[in-house]
């Protein structure tokens, strides 16, 4: 992030931001937690490579009593700062919530950029946010964010880094003058959002009249959503081991037996402690989620967390307002890793289930079972009807065949039979119209 005194802008220059910087993720382990640090490890350093750092060390620290000063203790600092020489690393990714003080002391001990989860989360979307109400939420976010730290923004550290040695924080009238342009960047930047939602709000209400059923797949990053996204659609989405290929969900239409057309929409991925000040980032970028007639939960099934990360889902879901309303279907994804009784297991569980298909979207496994069983979820209610119509009424069988499955159909002199299932709603207002 950059302050542009000449145009009183506030700017991010992410390309400034570390990109090809040498890093090092660090776990601080504050035990009491169930998850495995292996796994953290391997999640932060996927999120890092995400912003485009190179990840040359990784370090799990177990923390018996957190420090004020430095949240890790003197030895740890120590070690991780000739570790840091040696691998030459200008960036140490903490995946811990770091206090400004924190943060700052650390980046003196270390003699190098330090960020923590939040920090890093909030890269990442910056990087990811595609639509203007996303980009505007996550850099509002950002710059909340940045105005408790004022006192080690980039370009400052970066001064004083080329003063060697010497890394006291900016003059107060700096900071000062800093903050005040951070508030009227902030001030703007609502009034842009509220009239974005407002525009956004009438798009919505425009698509939402169009007549297909919404299935949002939602789940832990890396848990193989974009790659059941293509399997599911034979679309060319980006996937790939970049965590968080995507961030605002991205909609196809696909049709399913019994259902000609449908939107599918493939999300962010979740991660757990989501900072507080990225939900609302967050919840602009899954607005296809809140409104979805089915959700898909993609579950990495062969990760150790995989229970965690299932709950880490579902708190999201819960706080950005999904209902309970909201049917959930659970496709215990990547069995392909999985063999013998582990494998067994999770089959039958899967199997004494209604809501759970276990499959590869790897390799297809399952996926099959998987579209049978959106499909019957979506049209369950369904039933058949006769409905006739004026051979020539073009249009009436079109809506036939975009709301229904037509089963049949035979001309019968100047008049059309159709046998089709639909959902009664529509059949009612199919009856009803003028
Ligand atoms: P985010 O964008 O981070 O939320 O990830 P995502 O949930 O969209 O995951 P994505 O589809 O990008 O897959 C993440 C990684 O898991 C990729 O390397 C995929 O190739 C791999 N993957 C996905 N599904 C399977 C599977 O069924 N089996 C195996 N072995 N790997 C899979």
């Amino acid at each position: 992030m950059s302050i542009s005194g000449a145009s009183g802008g506030f700017d991010r220059d992410k390309e400034e931001f570390a990109r090809g910087a040498r890093a090092i993720v660090v776990y601080p382990d504050l035990g009491g937690s169930s998850r495995d640090p292996d796994a953290r490890l391997e999640e932060t350093a996927g999120l890092a490579a995400a912003i485009g750092v190179e990840v040359v060390g990784r370090r799990a620290v177990r923390v018996r009593a957190p420090r004020a000063a430095t949240l890790i203790g003197s030895g740890q600092v120590e070690e991780l700062a000739t570790l840091g020489r040696m691998d030459e690393a200008g960036l140490f990714v903490f995946d811990a919530a770091l206090t400004p003080i924190q943060q700052r002391n650390l980046e003196t001990a270390l003699e190098a950029k330090v960020i923590d989860r939040t920090g890093l989360i909030l890269e990442i979307f910056g990087e990811r946010a595609a639509t203007a109400e996303g980009r505007l939420q996550v850099e509002l976010a950002h710059l909340d964010y940045q105005a408790g730290r004022l006192v080690r923004s980039w370009t400052h550290l970066e001064r004083q880094r080329g003063g060697f040695g010497f890394l006291g924080g900016p003059g107060e009238t700096q900071i000062e003058a800093d903050r005040r342009l951070i508030r009227d960047r902030m001030a703007r930047l609502r009034r842009e959002l509220d009239q974005v939602t407002r525009t956004r709000g009438l798009h919505r209400e425009r698509r939402q009249r169009a007549p297909w059923p919404v299935i949002a797949l939602v789940g832990y990053t890396n848990a193989g959503k974009s790659t059941l996204f293509n399997r599911l659609t034979g679309a060319t989405v980006m996937a790939e081991d970049l965590l968080f290929a995507t961030l605002d969900p991205t909609l196809r239409q696909i049709s399913l037996p019994g259902i000609d057309k449908a939107i599918l929409s493939d999300t962010v991925g979740f991660v757990s402690e989501l900072p507080t000040q990225l939900v609302a980032a967050f919840k602009a970028t899954l607005e296809e989620v809140v409104s979805a007639d089915l959700l898909i939960h993609v579950r990495d099934v062969a990760h150790p967390d995989s229970a965690a990360q299932k709950a880490d889902v579902e708190q999201v879901l819960a706080d950005i307002g999904v209902g309970e309303g909201t049917p959930v279907i659970e496709a215990w994804n990547k069995l392909d890793l999985l063999s013998g009784e582990v494998r067994d297991d999770l089959l039958a569980e899967a199997a004494r289930r209604e809501d759970v298909m276990a499959l590869s979207a790897l390799s297809g496994e399952g996926v099959d079972n998987l579209i049978a069983t959106v499909a019957g979820r979506l049209t369950e209610g369904h039933q058949r009807y006769t409905i006739t119509l004026d051979a020539g009424n073009g249009a009436g069988a079109a809506w036939l065949h975009q709301h229904g499955e037509v089963l049949d159909h035979a001309i019968e002199g100047a008049r059309a039979v159709y046998e089709v299932r639909m959902a009664p709603k529509d059949y009612e207002r199919f009856a009803t119209r003028d």
